[in-house]
């Protein structure tokens, strides 16, 4: 077993070994991932939707974030674990940035934090690095700004924005990110994002040319039924294996066939 680092995704990049990438938000699941080979985990803030319910990411906060890292770490031995700065939490001002993306290390075992965005927070990037916290950034569709784009559409179809994205992606790698994550993008351009940058580009429905790709572990397990998703290869259907064991549970109670004899205890 050896331990993924920002170091050995960009070994893998030369050697055109792909990068497999899921998230993750309890320690449970982060062990099954580990111990299944998954090179980095994510502790996603898509926390906000798939644990919290909620209609976006936009509500994920720092103690939520940090909550869910240190479950995470505490499953982790050898992929490389990754937190998901939550909006708000970098945005400001690169001091406030510095101090939160600290904390993910410090408090939580994080190795490493995820920004979303491209020129606009590249002075909060450069500053991180300085000071040795590693960068993943993350273009294309970025939740967070969600209500700027107005819906999930494929972002980068015209021209302007995905010529401004490529400038976007290779300024994050000068301010010294170790891996961009790009998301629903064309697979075109994604392609040409990759092959212009050193670092490992990460994709999620954004075609198979990037160096890795990630998925929402919920999504790819079929348990977040919520919306059917293109790009989503399900492996398992959980959501439905799910349903059926609770109603047998429920109805072997009703019956009063659970618990019996194997599972009671005598009284020596
Ligand atoms: O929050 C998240 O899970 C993410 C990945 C889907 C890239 O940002």
């Amino acid at each position: 077993m050896k331990k993924v680092t920002t170091v050995s995704l960009q070994t893998m990049k030369k050697r055109g070994e792909k990068i497999a990438v899921l998230t993750a938000y309890d320690a449970t699941f982060a062990w099954l991932e580990d111990q299944a080979g998954t090179d980095v985990i994510l502790v996603g803030d898509s926390a906000a939707m798939v644990i919290g319910g909620e209609e976006s990411t936009l509500t994920a906060t720092m103690d939520q974030m940090l909550y869910h890292t240190r479950c995470v770490s505490r499953g982790v031995e050898r992929a490389l674990l990754v937190a998901d700065m939550p909006f708000l939490s970098f945005q400001i001002a690169p001091q406030e940035t510095v101090r939160n993306a600290g904390r993910f290390l410090a408090e939580a075992g994080a190795e490493a934090v995820k920004l979303e965005g491209g020129e606009a927070i590249l002075d909060h990037v450069k500053r991180l690095v300085d000071v040795g916290i590693p960068v993943m950034g993350h273009l294309g569709l970025t939740p967070q700004s969600i209500h700027k784009f107005g819906g999930w559409d494929v972002r980068g179809r015209d021209e302007a924005e995905a010529e401004r994205m490529i400038e976007d992606a290779v300024k994050l790698e000068e301010a010294g990110a170790f891996s961009i994550v790009l998301e629903k993008i064309s697979a075109p351009l994604a392609e040409k994002i990759t092959a212009s940058l050193h670092i490992p580009t990460i994709g999620i429905a954004s075609g198979p040319d990037c160096d890795g790709q990630v998925l929402v572990n919920y999504d790819m397990l079929g348990l977040y039924s919520k919306f059917n998703l293109k790009f989503v290869l399900k492996y398992l259907n959980l959501a439905e294996d799910i349903s059926v064991a609770v109603r047998r549970y429920v109805k072997d109670i009703k019956n009063g066939d659970f618990p019996n004899q194997d599972e009671s205890y005598d009284l020596v």
